[in-house]
């Protein structure tokens, strides 16, 4: 079994990996990512790439068919991995999280691979406050980062058939600790409020319908997609991915982080605008197609890990949403420097700024 995962240096990539080397003892682990955020860790522990037989250092922009060679399934994680980035840096989300997804599918698919598994989001839902979203309800993307995940879904779907299977998994939000934690993500960026000062602030009104995914039970259903059987779903499938359970309204995720961590001050913005994204969603595709791979972590799991995790590394930060845990932050910085470019390719030796002695 040889599996490639692009984008493996993220946040679900480094939970992933740790979940498919325990399943797949003996399997090659291929990580392809550009390392953007390659030393935010938030562990002492070892590197999660230590885990994989082999790193690559690259874009999938600029995926080579060597790098498919034999490889029985790839995840595709790689992407801008939220509306800010998709505000802040649109044609790159299209180019990374759309157009690059489909030429490595079509390449997969030519290299003979035979599953590919691709993050998509609840997100595309984008506001639906009238009823649980399945998966055949109209999408409503409104944002880059909505409408480069349903473009994706459209365009694998002819590619699929008996020999190529291919999974679209349309996760909740996620949360929970990961050796890449990122803090803004709802639930992480309550908690770190409230360890760090004591404080959540709600930008919003706090009525805002969210789904949520514990990270390690997205790794769970990557785990049951890669493997699964053709009668599981057939040869395209999508499948929201989460219990239903976890439909939560923002200010109750803040309440519930507030039961976990006592004295903590809720402060909800009231003269925030309507906020745009609100959906619940219904899991029970999920449910029937994948019975052992349903999500098992529970909130109030959820918070405390995150709560314990956050102070094996000291974390004190009450900036933290300036930090180097918000993705646009770490991006925003590099291009600053000069060591990325517009497109958010790294630099060239000659493009980088001088240094001086
Ligand atoms: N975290 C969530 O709440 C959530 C929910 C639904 C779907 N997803 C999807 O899951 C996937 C992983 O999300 P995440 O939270 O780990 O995000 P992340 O930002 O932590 O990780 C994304 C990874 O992709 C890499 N990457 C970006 N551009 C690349 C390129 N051109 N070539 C190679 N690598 C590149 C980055 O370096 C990073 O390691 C994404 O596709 C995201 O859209 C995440």
């Amino acid at each position: 079994m040889k599996i490639l995962i692009t984008g493996n240096m993220g946040y679900v990539g480094s939970v992933l990996v740790r979940r498919l080397r325990e399943s797949y003892p003996d399997a090659s682990l291929m990580g392809l990512d550009l390392g953007y955020f390659g030393n935010c860790l938030s562990s002492n522990g070892i590197f999660p790439e230590c885990r994989l037989n082999h790193q690559y250092f690259g874009d999938v922009r600029n995926l080579s068919a060597e790098l498919l060679s034999g490889v029985d399934a790839v995840v595709y994680l790689a992407a801008l991995s939220n509306d800010p980035l998709g505000h802040a840096f649109e044609e790159a989300t299209l180019d990374v999280n759309y157009r690059s997804c489909i030429r490595a599918a079509k390449m997969a698919k030519e290299a003979e691979v035979k599953s590919f598994v691709f993050a998509s989001s609840c997100s595309v839902y984008g506001y639906a406050e009238d009823g649980a979203r399945i998966e055949a309800s109209p999408v409503n993307p409104l944002t880059a980062y909505a409408k480069s995940k349903v473009w994706t879904e459209r365009d694998l779907a002819p590619l699929a058939d008996g020999r190529f299977k291919v999974s679209c998994l349309r996760f909740a939000t996620a949360c929970g600790m990961s050796d890449r934690l990122r803090l803004d993500l709802v639930l992480n960026d309550f908690v770190a409020g409230a360890v760090a000062y004591k404080k959540i602030s709600i930008l919003s009104d706090g009525t805002p319908w969210r789904p949520l995914i514990h990270v390690k039970d997205m790794a769970r259903a990557i785990d049951w997609a890669i493997r699964r059987e053709l009668t599981a779903g057939g040869p395209f499938l999508i499948v929201n991915v989460g219990d239903d359970s976890w439909n939560y309204q923002v200010k109750d995720l803040a309440e519930a982080v507030a039961k976990v961590i006592p004295g903590v001050e809720i402060s909800i913005n009231k003269n925030a605008q309507p906020d745009k994204r609100s959906y619940r969603v219904s899991f029970e595709k999920f449910k029937e197609l994948a019975p052992g791979y349903t999500p098992e972590v529970d909130l109030i799991t959820a918070i405390t890990e995150l709560r314990d995790g956050l102070s094996v590394i000291d974390f004190k930060d009450e900036d933290f949403r300036q930090s180097r845990f918000i993705r646009l932050n770490i991006l925003a910085h590099l291009k600053k420097q000069g060591m990325l470019t517009d497109n958010l390719e790294w630099a060239t030796d000659t493009q980088l700024p001088k240094t001086t002695n």
